[in-house]
């Protein structure tokens, strides 16, 4: 059984870091907006912080993979499984933005998903609480950064920012659906860690 789950997360590692995920189909929410953005300075400052939300992505990728191995709770799988489709549909959506500003993915990907693959096996190992507050406190770190970067972008870039905002709400509805599960509250040190964790990627991102 642990084999089966070990290819899928391979599988899907392999379908992240190479731009071929699948998602639900969703459009982009950018949709046909113009996009305006004309100073290369402006280009390059919403391509680094598009890889840094791709780079956010390809966590939330081997995070919620890592939980589904964890969790002996098929229900609770499913519901890790369809927030990771969501998921799908934003690592695309980010893959497509860097593309228009002519920006590339992190290069650190492979180390990003693997320790975020491990830290959702982890969390599942505990028990449901210790996952799904995992997920609660992973989608409001997200949350609060992506309120961040919504304010940071460049006026013009309403592309990027339309998919920042879907991203946006989702995130939330993930954090919603976890804790009327029964996410149990993560321990404050656990929290701190994280934090500096996330703070590792986004700043690795923004420039490697
Ligand atoms: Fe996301
Ligand atoms: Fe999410």
């Amino acid at each position: 059984m642990f084999s089966d789950f070990l290819i899928s997360s391979v599988d899907n590692a392999l379908r992240t870091l190479t731009g071929n995920s699948r998602g639900s189909g969703r459009p982009n929410p950018a949709g046909g907006q113009d996009d305006p953005l004309l100073r290369p300075w402006d280009r390059q400052q919403a391509g680094r912080m598009m890889r840094v939300n791709h780079a956010g992505e390809v966590m939330a990728q081997a995070l919620y993979t890592g939980q589904a191995a964890g969790t002996e709770d098929p229900d609770l799988r499913a519901v890790l499984l369809r927030a990771r489709q969501e998921e799908e549909d934003h690592l695309r959506w980010c893959e497509d933005r860097l593309r228009e500003l002519g920006s590339h993915p992190s290069l650190l990907g492979p180390i990003w998903y693997a320790s975020a693959w491990a830290m959702g096996y982890a969390a599942a190992r505990r028990g449901r609480g210790s996952n799904l507050g995992l997920v609660v406190a992973i989608e409001n770190l997200v949350e609060e950064h992506l309120k961040e970067h919504l304010g940071g972008l460049p006026a013009e870039d309403g592309r990027s920012r339309s998919i920042l905002e879907q991203m946006q709400a989702d995130e939330s509805g993930h954090a919603s659906t976890a804790e009327r599960l029964g996410a149990a509250p993560m321990p404050a040190p656990l929290r701190a860690a994280l934090r500096g964790f996330s703070r590792i990627m986004t700043q690795g991102a923004l420039w490697i």
